[in-house]
């Protein structure tokens, strides 16, 4: 009789075993949850969050008392009832990455909180779990914005060729070290637009100074190549005293009313240029 007893202990070791794997699995597929929020435990399913580790209860806590008690709300940790903070600081128990910044955004601020963009219960399968999709989850709040969008120079967000976070990082800034905020912005702007992105050998300071910004606008508007002001020449001479510019140098263009033109005629490779100190056509 001493052989069985091995027996036995092994077999109901292996029940237990195989009881607790059920329980997690269980809970983890939502099953002590199904029978009242079946729509919920089924988009459960197609969600990035189901990834065997995350169930209902992390993010709504222990629902056993609410679950004997027949649905006490007053025993869940309900996200529609929770304020903005208590909501991100629930998510970001996971989501370090975007811990770093995100209470310090606008957004954050603002009261807003991860789920005012994105939703994690019947989302669809939208990409990132995003309420809708760019452009219309940021215009939805950000009125003025689409006009500027809708203007005759305007970088293409419309036809999807670069978003709202091609340039803005929904959850923060992410600036490199010590660069200013419009030095961040010329970082985003130079990974699309590496003609302008240098280096060079002479690079023209005005884009450490004030960014791609200091000539641009971002959205949009009526000049073309999108700079920030109707007349180019008045863009330089922002920054560029004409008076110094008469004194330093005897030059046409350099005259009050001189006839030669614009500045970028003569100074044409205006983002920087391997050749010329002073930016004239390289090429020339
Ligand atoms: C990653 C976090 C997370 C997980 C995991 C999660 N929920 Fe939710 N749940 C939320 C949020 C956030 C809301 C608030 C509504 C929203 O923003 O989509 C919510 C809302 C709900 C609601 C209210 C109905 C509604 O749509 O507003 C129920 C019921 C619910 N969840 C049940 C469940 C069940 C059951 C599971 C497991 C199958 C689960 N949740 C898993 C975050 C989560
Ligand atoms: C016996 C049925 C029952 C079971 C089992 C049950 N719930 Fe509920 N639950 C309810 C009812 C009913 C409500 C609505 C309560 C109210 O509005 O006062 C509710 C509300 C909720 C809410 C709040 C919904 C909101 O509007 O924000 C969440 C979250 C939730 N349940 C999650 C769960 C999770 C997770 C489980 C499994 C661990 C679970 N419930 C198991 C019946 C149940
Ligand atoms: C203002 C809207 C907005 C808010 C608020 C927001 N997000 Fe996002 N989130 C986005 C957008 C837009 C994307 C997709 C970005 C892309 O396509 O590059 C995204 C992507 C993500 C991703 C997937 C991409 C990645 O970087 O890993 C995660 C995870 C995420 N968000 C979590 C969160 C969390 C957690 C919070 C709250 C702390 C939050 N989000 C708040 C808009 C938002
Ligand atoms: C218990 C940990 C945990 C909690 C709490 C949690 N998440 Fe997640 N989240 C994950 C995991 C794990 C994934 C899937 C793997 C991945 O993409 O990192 C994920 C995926 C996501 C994605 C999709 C990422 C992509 O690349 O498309 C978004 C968006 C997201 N979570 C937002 C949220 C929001 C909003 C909340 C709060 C309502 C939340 N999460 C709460 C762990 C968590
Ligand atoms: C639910 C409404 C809402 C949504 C959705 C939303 N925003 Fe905002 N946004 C706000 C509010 C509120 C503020 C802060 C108020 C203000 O300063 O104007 C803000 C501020 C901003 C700012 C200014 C930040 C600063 O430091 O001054 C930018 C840029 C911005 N949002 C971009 C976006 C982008 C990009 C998206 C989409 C991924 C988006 N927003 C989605 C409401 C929203
Ligand atoms: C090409 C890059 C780029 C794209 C695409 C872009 N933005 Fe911006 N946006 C910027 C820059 C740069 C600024 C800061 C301008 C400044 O401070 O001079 C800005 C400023 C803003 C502001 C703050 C405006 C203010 O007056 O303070 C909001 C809000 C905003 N953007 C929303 C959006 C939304 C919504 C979208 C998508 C529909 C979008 N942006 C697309 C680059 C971009
Ligand atoms: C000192 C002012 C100034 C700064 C700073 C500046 N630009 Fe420009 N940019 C111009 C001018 C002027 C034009 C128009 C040139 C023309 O019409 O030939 C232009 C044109 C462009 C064009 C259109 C090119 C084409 O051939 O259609 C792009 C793209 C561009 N800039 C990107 C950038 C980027 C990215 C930055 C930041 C790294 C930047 N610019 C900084 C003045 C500037
Ligand atoms: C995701 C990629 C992307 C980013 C980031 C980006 N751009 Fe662009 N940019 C484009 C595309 C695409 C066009 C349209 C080119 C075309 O139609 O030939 C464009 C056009 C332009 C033009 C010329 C407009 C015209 O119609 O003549 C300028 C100037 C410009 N971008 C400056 C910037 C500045 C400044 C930034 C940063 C605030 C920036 N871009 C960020 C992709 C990008
Ligand atoms: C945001 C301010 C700013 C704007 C706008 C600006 N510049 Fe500059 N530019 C600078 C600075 C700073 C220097 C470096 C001056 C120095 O080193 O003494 C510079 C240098 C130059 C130089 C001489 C190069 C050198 O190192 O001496 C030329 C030529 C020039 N800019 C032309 C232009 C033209 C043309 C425009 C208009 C398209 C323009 N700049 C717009 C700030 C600006
Ligand atoms: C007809 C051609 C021409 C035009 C138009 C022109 N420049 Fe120049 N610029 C020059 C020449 C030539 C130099 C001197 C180059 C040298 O020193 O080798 C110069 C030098 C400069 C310098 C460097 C000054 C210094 O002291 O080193 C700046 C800055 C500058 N120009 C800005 C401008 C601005 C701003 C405009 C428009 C208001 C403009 N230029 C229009 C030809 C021109």
């Amino acid at each position: 009789m001493r052989q069985p007893s091995k027996v036995w202990l092994f077999l109901g070791l292996a029940a237990l075993i195989l009881l607790l794997t059920s329980v997690i699995r269980a809970q983890q597929k939502g099953d002590g949850c199904v029978k009242c929020h079946e729509d919920e435990v089924k988009a459960f399913a197609a969600d990035p969050h189901a990834t065997g580790k995350t169930t209902c209860e992390s993010c709504h806590g222990n629902g056993a008392e609410h679950a004997a008690g027949g649905g006490d709300r007053s025993k869940i940790f309900s996200l529609n009832d929770a304020g903005s903070k208590e909501v991100s600081a629930k998510c970001l128990e996971c989501h370090e990455k975007e811990r770093a910044k995100f209470e310090q955004t606008a957004h954050s601020k603002g009261r807003m909180s991860c789920t005012s963009c994105h939703t994690v219960h019947g989302a669809g399968g939208s990409k990132h779990e995003l309420k809708t999709t760019e452009p219309e989850l940021c215009n939805k709040c950000h009125k003025d914005v689409p006009q500027q969008f809708a203007a005759p120079v305007h970088h293409p967000v419309n036809d999807g060729k670069v978003s709202c976070s091609s340039c803005h990082n929904p959850h923060g800034e992410v600036a490199a070290k010590g660069m200013k905020k419009t030095e961040r912005f010329s970082a985003e702007c130079k990974s699309c637009h590496k003609e302008q992105a240098g280096p060079f050998k002479y690079p023209h300071a005005a884009v450490n100074v004030e960014g791609c910004m200091g000539c641009h606008a971002p959205h949009g508007g009526d000049t073309a190549k999108l700079m920030n002001r109707a007349k180019v020449d008045t863009i330089c001479t922002y920054c560029h005293a004409p008076a110094l510019l008469v004194k330093g140098k005897t030059v046409n263009g350099h005259q009050p009313g001189g006839a030669a033109g614009t500045c970028i005629s003569c100074h044409v490779d205006v983002h920087g240029s391997n050749s010329s100190e002073v930016f004239f056509d390289g090429s020339k």
